[in-house]
């Protein structure tokens, strides 16, 4: 089921009101603009019309490796805005897309239980396509870059349609377990990999070589003792270029 609006306050919100009614799975929610789109960490997300604002609900059995489902949707999208708009998309963790180091969108999924019976997953999507960041705030500006920024005329939903074929085939390897792909392509997108990080958590900071993620998403920094630490979203990240 495709639900197409011209504004609503949050794709992420709608599509999580359809799943408590029932919608079934693959249901999807997109809006030309939003007035109260949401990023990770409760920040706002600016939505004018030109960018791609949506929402996948998924169903899957259980909870099990559902921290994997961003790493899922960023793989998919990334390899969809390459091939509609043949540019190189890299992904840093935990779920930003970015073309150079500039951010093109960002993924948040938000999880539904009623009590402890996981009741269904919200993939939400928001990419910068024909929005221009130069109509963001000035914060933000240098940071943020859309497809209409270097070249690349898209249509919103063509990207769309190209994301959901590649979140449907990876949708049947997460559902069967089969994460090692997801991982392995996971580490060949990524911004990190391969690179030295300096790691900040609630007790401690160290440096380490950015090697891939573990099945709960985490990211594995081998520091020089030899051990693997698992970065958890919530610590600091620093880069040595
Ligand atoms: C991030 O902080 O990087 C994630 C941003 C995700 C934004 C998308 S836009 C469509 C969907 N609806 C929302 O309210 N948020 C997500």
């Amino acid at each position: 089921m495709l639900c197409v609006f011209d504004k609503v306050s949050s794709t992420n919100d709608l599509a999580k009101r359809l799943a408590g009614t029932g919608a079934p799975e693959g249901t999807v929610v997109v809006s030309r603009k939003q007035s109260m789109g949401k990023g990770r960490f409760g920040r706002r997300w600016i939505s004018p019309s030109g960018g791609l604002w949506a929402s996948l609900l998924l169903r899957p059995k259980t909870s099990q490796n559902i921290a994997l489902l961003p790493i899922l949707a960023g793989i998919a999208t990334a390899k969809a805005v390459e091939e509609v708009a043949l540019v190189k998309v890299k992904l840093k963790w935990p779920n930003d897309l970015l073309i150079g180091n500039r951010k093109l969108g960002g993924v948040l999924v938000e999880s539904c239980y009623s009590g402890t019976q996981l009741r269904g997953a919200i993939v939400g999507l928001g990419i910068n396509v024909r929005n221009s960041s130069l109509d963001l705030p000035k914060r933000l500006k240098t940071r943020a870059v859309s497809l209409r920024d270097i070249g690349r005329e898209v249509a919103e939903l063509d990207l769309l349609q190209h994301i959901l074929d590649h979140v449907g085939s990876r949708y049947e390897l997460f559902r069967t377990g089969k994460i090692e792909f997801l991982q392995r392509e996971w580490r060949q997108l990524s911004s990190e990999v391969g690179k030295r990080l300096l790691v900040k958590t609630s007790g401690n900071i160290c440096e380490g070589l950015a090697t891939g993620i573990d099945s709960d998403g985490a990211l594995l920094v081998k520091i020089s003792t030899g051990s693997t630490v698992r970065v958890l979203s919530s610590d600091q990240l620093a880069h040595f270029q």
